[in-house]
């Protein structure tokens, strides 16, 4: 992390004051590291290389969405994985190769379809019978394809985020045959180009095994079942780390066994290797981004818990509630290292909208304090919402000692926008 206390005792972002960002722009903001956004990148760059196979990385835009940050990945020499016709409007808008993009979705409307179609994206993931029949029936020109199966397997992560278990709305499944239909469905479409399989068992995952396990049991079905494919697409996943609890999974690592695995199966089963793919959201820009908020309210229970309210909360910052996420959350204007355990509370009406329970800060945290919680890079931007007419909070990327606006604040004009008067 690049985020750190200077010899003032001010937490800075690549040289940058978080106070000063939160003191000139407001808060909730959420502000990148974009060096760290791009090393990130390069890290999976470096370990496909290492590998020697033919690879591809799409960014899974769904993480967080914005024409800057589209840019920037394509400055990467990354794809995108895009999932609904607003992600692939936004990606165009920022003026992204289509022919780098894949459309994915487990209930694409006929009007996604088309357009993905029209924009010319590289290929669809394909998740059900009935999206071929559709695409063969919309499609005005041919396009390529690959066919999101579901393994049946668990993969060690929260529930919420398991992708490959059996009961799944995603994908079709390996042992119940569905899969195969839509292989022999995809190769006779003479609108539909088959490329290949795709699997994501889930994301927030800290350990190779369940992508190895899953590689030998589509390896194993494409043999029995004679399959030939050119592109092997193993999804998204690798964790980060958002407390010190949690696990790292070093990407060089992963890549390295999961390529292995892929190497090793090939040749068990005599088959080509075909192109890698890969759609990490969450490593890409999980850890490079945090969320700066100022503490508005402090209520004590005296010996049940301290409430430390903040100007923002599920609006900006879902996950808690969703999943029990768990966050770290540091003191921006001082480094005070006399910690006690509070909860941390959003401003909006649900009990459950915290960003933490028994989270450290400082004794000495007092109202006009400036907070920063980490790891806020991915699923918060992208999974916020104007519950109690919340506005959107503004992003800014820091780079060079300076920090620009990405995204600016929603503000209260188009809060109404769209309502009829
Ligand atoms: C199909 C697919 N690919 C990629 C991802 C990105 O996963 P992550 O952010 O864990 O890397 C997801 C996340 O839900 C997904 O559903």
């Amino acid at each position: 992390m690049t985020v750190k206390y200077n010899d003032q005792g001010v937490l800075t972002m690549g040289n940058v004051s978080l106070q000063t960002i939160a003191a000139s722009f407001g808060t909730p903001t959420i502000v990148y590291d974009e060096e760290q956004i791009r090393t990130q990148c390069r890290r999976f760059h470096e370990a496909f290389k290492e590998s020697g196979l033919s690879y591809n990385i799409s960014y899974a835009s769904k993480a967080f969405s914005s024409i800057q940050l589209f840019k920037l990945m394509e400055e990467e020499e990354m794809g995108l994985d895009v999932v609904s016709e607003g992600e692939l409007y936004t990606a165009l808008a920022s003026g992204f190769d289509p022919s780098k993009i894949h459309f994915h979705g487990n209930n694409k409307t006929n009007e996604e379809i088309e357009y993905a179609i029209e924009s010319g994206v590289e290929y669809f993931v394909i998740d059900s019978l009935d999206e071929i029949t559709r695409i063969n029936r919309l499609a005005s020109k041919p396009i390529k394809a690959v066919l999101r199966v579901n393994p049946g397997v668990e993969a060690h992560t929260h529930e919420f985020i398991q992708t490959g278990q059996e009961d799944s709305k995603f994908g079709l499944s390996i042992k119940h045959g569905t899969a195969l239909e839509g292989v022999r469905a995809l190769q006779e479409s003479d609108k539909i180009d088959f490329k290949g399989i795709h699997f994501h068992i889930g994301s927030q995952i800290f350990e190779a095994d369940g992508t190895i396990n899953t590689i030998q049991i589509v390896f194993e079905w494409l043999k029995e079942h004679d399959i030939e494919i050119d592109i092997l697409n193993l999804g998204g996943g690798f964790s980060i780390k958002y407390t010190e609890a949690d696990k790292s999974y070093p990407i060089e690592d992963g890549i390295k066994l999961i390529t292995d695995a892929i190497k090793e199966n090939s040749q068990k089963y005599d088959m080509a290797i075909p192109e890698i793919s890969i759609e990490p959201g969450r490593s890409i820009v999980g850890e490079a981004g945090v969320t700066l908020y100022q503490v508005g309210t402090i209520k004590e229970i005296p010996n049940v818990n301290t409430y430390v309210s903040i100007d923002g909360g599920m609006s900006d910052h879902i996950r808690t509630a969703l999943y029990d996420a768990q966050y770290k959350a540091l003191l921006v204007n001082r480094n005070d290292e006399d910690t006690h355990e509070v909860t941390i509370a959003g401003k909006l009406c649900e009990s459950g909208d915290l960003i933490g329970r028994d989270m450290k800060l400082p004794k000495s945290t007092k109202i006009g304090d400036y907070i920063a919680v980490l790891s806020t890079g991915a699923y918060h931007y992208s999974m916020s919402s104007n519950y109690n007419q919340m506005l959107k909070p503004s992003v800014l990327f820091v780079k060079d000692g300076k920090a620009r606006e990405v995204i600016k604040r929603q503000t209260l004009k188009q809060l109404i926008m769209n309502d009829v008067k």
